[in-house]
């Protein structure tokens, strides 16, 4: 099954609320889905009330003590199943050093471990190209970049796009990506002339689901909730549905 990093090298474009909410609504479909938190700052450990007090107890456990992954996993509230981070994964890039072997430890994991054949996963990235970031898209067939509706955005896919063709020639094989935007606000003429950029830039592999700036969105983390749970009927819960509609239907996800 699909094995996705959700990855920006630009800060706060949506990455964990993507992973949260994509996540929630393939649980709800009887996907049981793995989410994997590879951020050290371990926002979505605790919108999912996962955080642990022992690093070694988080993925930091994986990487220093040679843990399973399948023994960190814990729960959700909503029953799927969360790999959590701790502030202790920043020690990682510094401690695994740049080699292929480091690259792929979680790729290796994963793949030792069996965890991916029948349940889907999903890797939340922190926004920085370091040892952790590159594991999880060397961990994944494909990646999924939300890009916010905002002029600095730009820019940050641009970086991406040249960091993914930058891996490419690592992988030898090309990256299957979609980038997707995020925060769209339809009143703003800036939401609209960021997509413009984008779609010439981007073509098909830019969703044509738009996930717009909304409250039940914003709103729903302080309650250690995804959307779905928080706001059934938004606005915001509508358009992570389309958004997986669309990449189930492209064949981004199976
Ligand atoms: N569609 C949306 N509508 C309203 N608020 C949103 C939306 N998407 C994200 N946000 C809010 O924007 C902020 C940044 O989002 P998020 O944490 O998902 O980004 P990120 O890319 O994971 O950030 P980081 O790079 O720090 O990991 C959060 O407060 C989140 O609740
Ligand atoms: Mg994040």
């Amino acid at each position: 099954m699909a094995r996705i990093a959700v990855f920006n090298q630009k800060g706060g474009v949506g990455k964990t609320t993507t992973t949260l909410n994509l996540a929630a609504l393939l649980a709800k479909r009887g996907a049981d889905p793995l989410v994997i938190d590879l951020d050290p700052q371990a926002h979505l450990t605790g919108i999912c009330n996962a955080a642990v007090e022992a690093s070694e107890r988080s993925l930091y456990g994986f990487y220093s003590r040679g843990a399973t992954l399948a023994g960190l996993i814990k729960f959700s509230p909503s029953g799927w199943k969360i790999i959590p981070s701790h502030l202790d994964l920043s020690r990682v890039d510094a401690q695994l050093g740049k080699g292929p072997q480091a690259l792929n430890r979680l790729a290796a994991g994963i793949a030792k471990e069996n965890l991916n054949t029948d349940r889907p996963i999903l890797m939340d990235a922190c926004p920085m190209l370091g040892v952790l970031s590159l594991n999880g898209v060397f961990a994944a067939d494909r990646v999924l970049v939300p890009i916010s509706a905002d002029y600095l955005a730009i820019k940050g896919a641009a970086q991406m796009e040249r960091t993914l063709r930058a891996l490419e020639h690592v992988l030898k094989k090309r990256v299957e990506r979609r980038y997707v935007l995020t925060r769209f606000d339809s009143r703003r003429k800036m939401s609209w002339d960021v997509e413009n950029k984008l779609r010439e830039r981007f073509g098909a592999e830019l969703c044509e689901t738009r996930i717009g700036e909304t409250v039940s969105i914003a709103e729903s983390p302080a309650h250690r909730r995804d959307v779905f749970a928080h706001a059934p009927e938004s606005r915001g819960a509508a358009d992570y549905t389309a958004l997986l509609e669309e990449l189930t239907a492209s064949g981004f996800m199976r």
